[in-house]
């Protein structure tokens, strides 16, 4: 039977030359790719709380939709500076050269929701290590960070980890 990590594609050379880029669109476009991907995700949280999704985006969009929809909770998008509406918070992340920042609306966590946080990829952790420090801002606590694709080499699980996070990551790929 074919895996989660059997239905990512990878594209050598994007978006830079010498960057292996893993393409999650393969997985979400198959329907039993995306219904396993998605039961994989929920599996260890059976019997947690869990009050609200928290998405990254942009792919984390996508899988955190379907997860909110499965467990009929809402769902918190955290976004690339300046696409917000609403009054938000912000908080700056290191990116390979340079700084970005993420926002969440101020009044998208209610303080002691449990929050899930969802994101197709985890490769050096600042972009997750984001999200955490927004949702916590807001007073919410994260039953757990869960990601489709996990690069090791870039040490982002011990980061999260390293900050008392509960990680969730259903492959691996080696090589950059
Ligand atoms: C990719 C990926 C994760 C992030 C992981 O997103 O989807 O969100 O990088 O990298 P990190 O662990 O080193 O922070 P990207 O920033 O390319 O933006 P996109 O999802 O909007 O395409
Ligand atoms: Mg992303």
């Amino acid at each position: 039977m074919k895996t989660v990590k059997d239905y990512i594609r990878t594209i050598v050379d994007f978006p830079h030359e010498g960057i292996m880029f893993r393409d999650v669109t393969t997985l979400f476009s198959d329907p039993r790719g995306f219904r396993m991907c998605i039961d994989q995700i929920l599996n260890p949280y059976a019997g947690t709380r869990i009050d609200k999704v928290a998405g990254l985006e942009a792919r984390g969009f996508i899988i955190g939709g379907a997860i909110a929809h499965q467990l009929s909770v809402g769902f918190t998008p955290i976004r690339k500076k300046g696409k917000l509406p609403g009054a938000t918070l912000s908080q700056a992340y290191q990116l390979e050269y340079g700084e970005a920042v993420m926002e969440i609306h101020d009044d998208a966590i209610q303080p002691g929701e449990k929050v899930l946080l969802v994101d197709d990829l985890l490769a050096t952790g600042g972009t997750a290590q984001a999200g955490i420090q927004l949702i916590e801002k807001l007073g919410g606590e994260i039953v757990g960070c869960a990601f489709i694709v996990d690069l090791p080499e870039l040490g982002g699980r011990a980061k999260l980890e390293a900050m008392g996070m509960d990680v969730h990551i259903l492959c691996e790929f080696e090589g950059l």
